[in-house]
Order: C-alpha cells, then structure tokens, then sequence
C-alpha cells in the first residue's frame, strides 16, 4: 500500500517536472521570438530613417544608396570596416559642393549646424544628403549576419575601424576634397588646442584643401566668457603652415552669443555675422 502510494507520488512529481520543463522551453522561446522581433523593428526603423531623411533630397534614387550604404559594413566583424567601405556609397551619392559656402568645424558642433540651418548661408557636412542622413545614427553589422543592428556597436573610441567612425572620416574625406573658393572653418577658443592634430579636421580634412581650387581659408574662432585661447594660439600656427602654400589663411575671433544672434536673426544676412 505505502509502496503504492510512494510510486504515485513519483509519477505525480515526474508529471509536474515535465510541465515546469515544457513550460520553461515555451517561455524561452516566447523571450527569444519577442527579442528577435523588437531587434528587428529596430533595424527596420534605422531603415526607414534612412529613407525619409534620404528621400527630402530630390532627384536622387534612395534605394540604391541604401544598398550601397549597406555593403560597407553587412556581414562584417564590427571592428573591421575601414573608411574605403563607403567607396561606393560616396560613389553612389557623390557630395555636394559650393564654393564660397563650405563650413568646417570642430569642437562647434551645435554652433555651426545652427548657423548652416539658417537659410543657405553656409554649407556643413551635416547638411549634404550622407551627412544629413546618417548624422546622430548608430549602426553596425555582424559576421554570418545580413542585418543593421543599431546597438551593441563598438564606441566611437573602441576600434579605430568601426562603421560610424570609418563613414565620418570617409564622408569628410570626401568634404575636403570638394572644398573650394573661400572655405570656413569653426574652431573652439574654450580649448586649449582649437586646432587638435587628432580631430577630423586636421587630420582628414585641412591636408585635402588644394590652393588649386581652395583660395582662402577663413577661421572663426568662437569665443565666451570662458575661452582660454585666441588666434595666437600656437596649434593655428601649426595650422597655417600645414595648408598647401597658396591659400590664404585668416583668423578671427567672434563671440558665440553673436553667432547665434545672427542664426536665429532672419534680417541678418549671410556676410554680416561677423
Ligand atoms: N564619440 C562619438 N562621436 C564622436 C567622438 C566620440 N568620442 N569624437 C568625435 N565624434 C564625432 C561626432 O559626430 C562629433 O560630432 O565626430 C564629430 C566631430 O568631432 P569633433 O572632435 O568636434 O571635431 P572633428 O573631429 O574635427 O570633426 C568635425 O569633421 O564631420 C566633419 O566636416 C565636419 O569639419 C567637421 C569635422
């Protein structure tokens, strides 16, 4: 009788392991499916930025773009995408140039898009359709994968050859080359080296200004109450003597409050902020 009763209490407990185990796959696989699911809404929804921001630009083919976009960095270890990655990208949606507009900048990231956002001024990287598109996103691939992943990416710092890093220096590189006829350039006087050998800038752009098409290149170098630094500053010395013999160079020093009087001013004109 109590053997009975033992074996039944087995079976009864045998029964009730297998549900938990049938229940615990069931639960996993719900996580698993709801995880894959949300990733890939993420990726489509880095897509579909892509695409509506691409898409205000006329005269374009977006899908294309996007296809080459993608070849850069699908299917590739995350730290293993070099700049010539977005060859056929830049290929695919060569930059926009216009001489006499180009603004470069470093370390004035907010002061000089909200300037080149007022009217057709000035003209930043940000504002060509790749910068446009692109700027603010995170994106990534991974081996054995055709996905976009938009987290778990490497950091701007963590590999030198990630894909956000290696498309920014690319798409400068393709900046610089463009540039043309009088050239602007925001540098920061609240840094001790406004001109930072290390910055996009100095080490991508300024070495592709040619005197055969870049005239001049004109410096404004923002300043607040704060700055430690003017057009003394020893890096822009280093500047001057790094650009190709033949484009003029000037420096001016010009408070940030005035810039942005001048961006949210629309009677102020172009020539007159500073
Ligand atoms: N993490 C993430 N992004 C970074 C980091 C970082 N640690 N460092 C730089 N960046 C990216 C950001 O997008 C940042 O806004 O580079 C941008 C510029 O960095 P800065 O050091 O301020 O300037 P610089 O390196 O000179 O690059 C700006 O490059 O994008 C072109 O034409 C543009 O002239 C401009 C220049």
């Amino acid at each position: 009788m109590e053997s009975g009763e033992i074996r039944g209490s087995r079976k009864k407990s045998r029964r009730l392991c297998c549900i938990v185990a049938v229940l615990a796959v069931v639960l996993l696989l719900i996580i698993a499916i709801a995880l894959g699911v949300s990733l890939s809404r993420r990726g489509n929804e880095f897509k579909n930025t892509f695409m509506q921001r691409c898409e205000k630009f006329e005269g374009y083919n977006c899908t294309e773009i996007w296809d080459a976009f993608q070849k850069a960095y699908v299917d590739r270890d995350q730290c293993d995408v070099p700049p010539e990655a977005y060859d056929s990208l830049i290929e695919a949606a060569p930059l926009e140039t216009s001489c006499n507009r180009m603004m470069f900048w470093s370390k004035t990231k907010d002061v000089a898009q909200d300037l080149a956002a007022k009217g057709d001024c000035f003209l930043t990287v940000e504002r060509t359709l790749l910068g446009s598109v692109l700027d603010g996103l995170t994106w990534c691939g991974k081996r054995g994968s055709d996905e976009t992943l938009t987290t778990g990416c490497p950091e701007w710092n963590e590999c030198v050859k990630n894909p956000v890093r290696s498309f920014w220096n690319r798409v400068s590189a393709a900046f610089g080359d463009a540039a043309c006829g009088d050239v602007t350039a925001m540098l920061n006087a609240s840094i001790p080296t406004p001109f930072d050998p290390k910055s996009i800038f100095a080490s991508i752009e300024v070495k592709r200004f040619k005197s055969s098409k870049v005239k001049k290149l004109d410096i404004v170098l923002v300043t607040e109450m704060n700055s430690v630094t003017n057009c003394t500053n020893k890096s822009l010395q280093d500047l001057q003597n790094m650009l190709d013999k033949g484009i003029i160079y000037s420096c001016l020093e010009v408070q940030k409050s005035q810039i942005q009087k001048c961006s949210s001013d629309p009677n102020k004109s172009c020539g007159s902020c500073w």
